[in-house]
């Protein structure tokens, strides 16, 4: 790919401000002066501006811890900052998006790529991959309640599909779904005459935060990305 085109991808810099740093000689190629706007790069080649190093990958994927507070969405909504906010340390935060978003009070894990095929595929309802939240309740959870979110409950017009539970407290659950529909879980506990309280995703699939801080972001590893891809 041209690297002109490749830095204007990341929509950092407009392609006037591109056309100047290549001029000026602020853009270095695998440490090399890049001196032609249609100069050529390689996935992996590392790439410099202004001294900030972004290495040529086609595809970027990205854990995130988000903390409440913050939107699964790419502009800032009423007094709630985007997750874009978190990810101003990283070079590729432009071309990413989330998989599947987080509401504004539930946390931890959001999962992020520019592989726009792979997020179709993973979306697609077809596709049973599960999520699963560390859920509190309002009011304890009976064996019966367990039962109905784990077979089928009725939110809107819609029946759950087969769900899975880990009971940690008499109010504390872990809860496995394969489907996204808008506020699954809160709408789900309703079902059962409950309430969500706290709500974080641990993980999706295979994919989990491990030690990332909250607030903070890290790149999948090989084995995660093969995990994701496969
Ligand atoms: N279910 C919800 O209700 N909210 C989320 O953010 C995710 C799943």
């Amino acid at each position: 790919m041209r690297i002109d085109k490749y830095l204007a991808n990341l929509w950092i810099w407009s392609r006037k401000e591109i056309n100047k740093l290549i001029k000026e000689w602020w853009v270095f190629i695998n440490n090399e002066i890049c001196k032609k706007s249609e100069e050529k790069i390689k996935f992996n080649d590392e790439i410099s501006v202004n001294w900030e190093k972004i290495i040529y990958k086609e595809f970027i994927y990205i854990a995130l811890n988000k903390p409440q507070n913050y939107v699964s969405s790419n502009k800032d909504e009423a007094h709630y900052k985007s997750y874009k906010e978190l990810l101003k340390d990283c070079p590729y935060a432009n071309l990413v998006e989330i998989v599947w978003r987080l509401d504004v009070d539930t946390t931890w894990l959001l999962l992020l790529t520019n592989n726009w095929d792979l997020i179709h595929k993973l979306i697609h309802p077809n596709k049973d991959i599960f999520k699963t939240y560390y859920v509190e309740a309002k009011n304890s959870l009976s064996e019966l309640d367990l039962k109905s979110l784990e077979n089928w409950v009725k939110i809107d017009d819609f029946i759950t599909k087969k769900a899975y539970i880990k009971r940690l407290w008499e109010n504390k659950i872990e809860l496995s779904i394969s489907e996204w529909k808008f506020h699954q879980i809160k709408k789900m506990l309703i079902a059962v005459n409950n309430e969500v309280t706290k709500l974080h995703r641990k993980s999706i699939w295979k994919i989990e935060l491990l030690d990332l801080a909250e607030w903070k972001w890290r790149y999948l590893s090989d084995n995660e990305i093969k995990i994701v891809i496969s």
